[in-house]
């Protein structure tokens, strides 16, 4: 592979081991190494055994060496093309989660402005509990690679989650990060500067002043996707519904909506305002109530039954996105429990789109939310292209955009 610069960040557990084997292992990728290691980290190996196999002295202290060394070590977050944690500790965790910076590792991860890999292990229920899930979906957002910990025996003596990742499994996450980095890869080439509208989540229709008409969309994809995009250096607007999924880093625009009518009044500002691509990964209601209550509705006038007339909602790729098409490629998502490739066909027909992805999310391995999942992108043409097996939606994100990419170059 072409070389590149790994920052090791070494935190303080038992599998502090594991990370001298991967210190090995991307020198022989031919990689460059630098390694830094908290104090505790220290407790479990030293810091000649990282120097000898990195073949680079180690930064180890913030104070110790006079001024000038730790400034010197400071320069170990430019100098990185990508920083990696392993073993990642609950605390470290934490510290960046929330901008932390006081030892040398975490404030290398603040000084490194370039991609990160986080290899998590922990007691199984530190990883549980609610603060390191809640730190990991800031990460997460924020585009941090995590590799989750696997399943064996942990140091503590039992057979649960949290173990690290493998060497050889971070190694192959550092060399795809890098190639992703790279300049002439044909997908940074074809996104970088693009002008992409991106929308993501459910609708709420309101009912009355307490409740609303929605569904499962989390707006898990549509942030993937955005994430992914603006990582390749497209200029990206998230237009989001409220879902779940946390807001992605380095967007040129974000926009808040709740309603379809809302979302379609965003849609079209975004457009006129000029753009290359839109996905719209919006699940979008495609009905409201007629009228909404402008308190609440009590029970004691509905009665044991209450029948609630829905009018359509605007059809945003329809009425929105066909008028203006001119020089906008569009990316429609179809979500159908039967005959999927068939309805997803016709509505690319029927909806004017350029590209469709299809999924059920009652077939095993899809889903709402961050579980595995599985689609098919359908042009024109029929299939281009479906995922062998199910991939987790940030994943999903990058390989669609690979293809995306790949089959409009060809056609150009
Ligand atoms: O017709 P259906 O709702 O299944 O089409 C799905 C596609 O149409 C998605 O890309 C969705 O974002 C979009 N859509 C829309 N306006 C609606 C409903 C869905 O643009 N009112």
């Amino acid at each position: 592979m072409a070389g590149g610069r790994v920052l090791l960040l070494v935190s303080g557990g038992i599998a502090a081991y594991k990370a001298c084997y991967l210190t090995r292992l991307l020198r022989q990728a031919g990689l460059d190494v630098k390694v830094a290691m908290t104090d505790a980290a220290q407790r479990f190996v030293t810091p000649m055994t990282f120097q000898v196999l990195s073949e680079n002295p180690v930064a180890s202290d913030l104070w110790g060496e006079g001024q000038s060394r730790a400034l010197d070590h400071i320069e170990y977050a430019r100098w990185a093309d990508v920083a990696v944690i392993a073993p990642a500790t609950a605390n470290v965790l934490a510290k960046l989660a929330h901008g932390i910076a006081d030892d040398i590792v975490s404030t290398l991860l603040l000084a490194h402005p370039g991609p990160l890999i986080a290899a998590p292990a922990m007691n199984d229920n530190m990883w549980a509990h609610p603060a390191t899930q809640a730190n990991l979906a800031v990460l997460r957002a924020r585009g941090v690679h995590l590799i989750e910990p696997g399943e064996g025996w942990l140091a503590c003596g039992i057979e649960s989650k949290g173990r690290l990742a493998e060497p050889e499994t971070i190694l192959a996450e550092v060399r795809r990060v890098l190639d992703e980095r790279r300049a002439d890869r044909p997908a940074r080439r074809f996104w970088a500067g693009k002008k992409v509208a991106v929308t993501a989540g459910p609708t709420c229709e309101a009912v009355d002043a307490v409740r609303f008409l929605s569904n499962r969309s989390t707006g898990t994809m549509g942030a993937a996707i955005a994430r992914r995009l603006a990582a390749l250096g497209a200029e990206v607007t998230l237009i989001a519904g409220p879902g779940a999924a946390p807001r992605p880093a380095g967007l040129v625009d974000y926009l808040p909506v709740v309603s379809a009518a809302e979302m379609a009044r965003a849609v079209a500002a975004v457009l006129d305002r000029g753009c290359d691509w839109l996905f719209m990964a919006a699940a979008v209601a495609d009905y409201a109530p007629r009228e909404v209550a402008p308190g609440k509705i009590k029970k004691e006038d509905q009665g044991d039954t209450w029948t609630l007339e829905l009018v359509r909602t605007p059809d945003i790729l329809r009425e929105v996105v066909a008028p203006r098409r001119a020089g906008l490629t569009v990316v429609g998502f179809a979500l159908e429990t039967d005959r999927l490739l068939e309805r997803a066909a016709a509505k690319l027909a029927r909806k004017g789109m350029d590209w469709v992805v299809a999924n059920d999310p009652t077939a095993a391995g899809s889903g709402f939310g961050d579980a595995p999942h599985s689609v098919h992108l359908l042009g024109p043409g029929g299939e281009v292209w479906a995922n062998e097996r199910p991939l987790g939606k940030d994943d999903l994100a990058g390989e669609l955009l690979d293809r995306l990419a790949a089959a409009a170059e060809g056609a150009a």
